[in-house]
């Protein structure tokens, strides 16, 4: 049985298909239509709803996709949709905002900007205009009017988030503690399909050797696309979303270890303390709905060469954590990728957790090549991890995205690099080898020769940003195509 809370009422579902979605159900089972449907496919924000989940004495509201996010994973939480905003008939003061400063434009994409901005309203006081971006970026406006939603948002600064909900959070905030107490796991089952939602490692571990070829969904946000775009069925998903050893986060002297269930939104403080440029990376992936569900592992685990994290876990030497049943071993990331879309990962096994290395003395270069700035999948990724001991680059590690089947290192250019000074002359071999290493493809996103070139371009990019003559003039930002 799966148990949350949808404003203040408690729903339980038990018969219900594990491949139902949060959109689905909302529209059809309970004929909640103010949420709606756009893309079907996470990428225009029509279907904006908000969870809220306790985070110590508060809760921490947070927006999602509902349209690539199943049902089941409600387990524990509280679920938000625009028909809840309004409280004792007057306008919660996020619409009020978006009525009295022309932001309300169509009724499509209305709904989710709504749930965007109060998400956001509940979570930052004072917002600035790049807080407001970043949290609307995933809400797209086809007539283009965002800047009367922008000023709405703008204009509710300094409230403190106070609203109709403010004075019910704590009891909420225990209610949802109780559910999570009391029933810490979840299921779902229509016929023979079903749906696990584990707390525990050895829950997870144990469930995935008894339903062999069973799927595991974390964020969902590649996983619940081959549902509801390529229609598969799968007889058995688990969602990992619960498992409480996989939500941790821990710094060690030496490594940041990252549980396989942690959302990009969690993670990204850390990165932002330890490697900004990995942090910032982050902030070009997908929108805030994708990285508040999606995770590294799921990154990881899903293979794609155009991946945005496995270059740089490449370059920092990252290791995996792999558990399947009671046995567990700790892979280097170098071996993970074995062919296209093809992993190490052990049958039935899972990742438990990512163990990025903590290098402070390493020089971590990081770009994102893509089309748009904002939401777009990459053309090239590039991570170089360096060690310059005067000038000398003593130590080269290049991660790189969509220049082969898999995330790969050049591993010719990284030899053609140690012993040569960081400089423009410095790298030519480099640059040169770097044809050797990679034979790109040709595809919608970029040609193979195009690819080659920004490779190239990328490390001497990385050569002009740190040389100190440029330093009072920092490049300027254009890291699209
Ligand atoms: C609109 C949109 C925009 C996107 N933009 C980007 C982008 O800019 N850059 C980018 O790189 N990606 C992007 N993605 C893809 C996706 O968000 C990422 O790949 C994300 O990291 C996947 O994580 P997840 O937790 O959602 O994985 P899921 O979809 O839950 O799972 C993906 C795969 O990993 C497996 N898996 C999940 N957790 C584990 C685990 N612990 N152990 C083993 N296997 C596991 C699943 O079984 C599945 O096969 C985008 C997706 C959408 C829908
Ligand atoms: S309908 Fe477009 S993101 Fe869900
Ligand atoms: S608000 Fe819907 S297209 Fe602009």
């Amino acid at each position: 049985m799966i148990r949350f809370l949808f404003n203040e009422q408690e729903f339980t579902l038990d018969e219900c298909s594990p491949e139902l979605t949060i959109l689905e159900y909302l529209r059809t089972v309970l004929v909640r239509r103010g949420t709606k449907e756009g893309c079907a496919s996470g990428d225009c924000g029509a279907c904006t709803v908000v969870v809220a989940e306790p985070d110590g004495e508060r809760l921490r509201y947070s927006t999602l996709n509902s349209c690539i996010t199943f049902v089941g994973t409600l387990h524990g939480k509280l679920l938000l949709t625009v028909e809840h905003l309004q409280s004792s008939g007057q306008l919660h003061p996020v619409q009020q905002a978006m009525v009295d400063l022309h932001g309300s434009q169509c009724g499509f994409c209305t709904p989710g900007f709504i749930m965007s901005m109060f998400a956001l309203y509940k979570s930052i006081d004072s917002p600035s205009r790049s807080d407001i971006e970043r949290a609307l970026a995933g809400n797209l406006c086809r007539c283009t009017g965002y800047r009367p939603i922008i000023d709405a948002a703008l204009s509710l600064a300094g409230r403190g988030g106070q609203d109709g909900f403010s004075s019910h959070e704590a009891l909420i905030g225990a209610r949802l503690r109780k559910i999570r107490e009391d029933h810490p796991s979840g299921s779902l089952q229509l016929g023979d399909h079903r749906f696990f939602v584990p707390a525990s490692s050895d829950e997870l571990a144990a469930q995935l050797q008894a339903y062999p070829g069973a799927q595991m969904v974390a964020g969902g946000t590649d996983l619940a696309l081959s549902v509801t775009q390529q229609l598969e069925q799968p007889k058995v998903l688990i969602y990992t979303g619960a498992v409480a050893e996989l939500n941790a986060i821990s710094e060690t002297e030496g490594s940041l270890l990252v549980g396989g269930a942690v959302s990009y939104t969690r993670l990204e403080p850390f990165l932002q303390k330890h490697y900004p440029e990995f942090g910032h990376l982050l902030d070009r992936l997908g929108s805030l709905q994708i990285r508040n569900q999606g995770t590294l592992a799921g990154n990881v685990a899903n293979a794609s060469p155009i991946g945005d994290t496995p270059p740089v876990l490449l370059a920092l030497g990252a290791k995996l954590h792999l558990r399947s049943g009671n046995r567990c071993q700790v892979i280097g990331i170098d071996d993970f990728f074995t062919g296209y879309r093809q992993t190490a990962l052990p049958e039935n096994g899972f990742i438990e957790q990512i163990e990025i290395p903590l290098q402070p003395e390493q020089l971590l270069k990081v770009f994102k090549v893509s089309k748009r700035l904002d939401d777009d999948i990459s053309a090239v990724c590039a991570a170089f991890s360096l060690r310059l001991e005067q000038g000398i680059v003593t130590e080269a590690r290049l991660g790189f995205g969509g220049m082969a089947a898999t995330p790969a290192r050049a591993l010719n250019a990284e030899k053609a690099l140690i012993g040569q000074p960081f400089t423009e002359r410095g790298i030519e071999a480099a640059q040169q080898a770097l044809g050797q290493d990679f034979s790109p493809i040709d595809d919608v996103r970029a040609t193979a020769e195009y690819r080659l070139l920004v490779a190239r371009n990328l490390l001497l990019r990385a050569v002009l940003e740190q040389d100190q003559r440029y330093a009072s003039q920092p490049l300027e930002v254009v890291q699209y195509a």
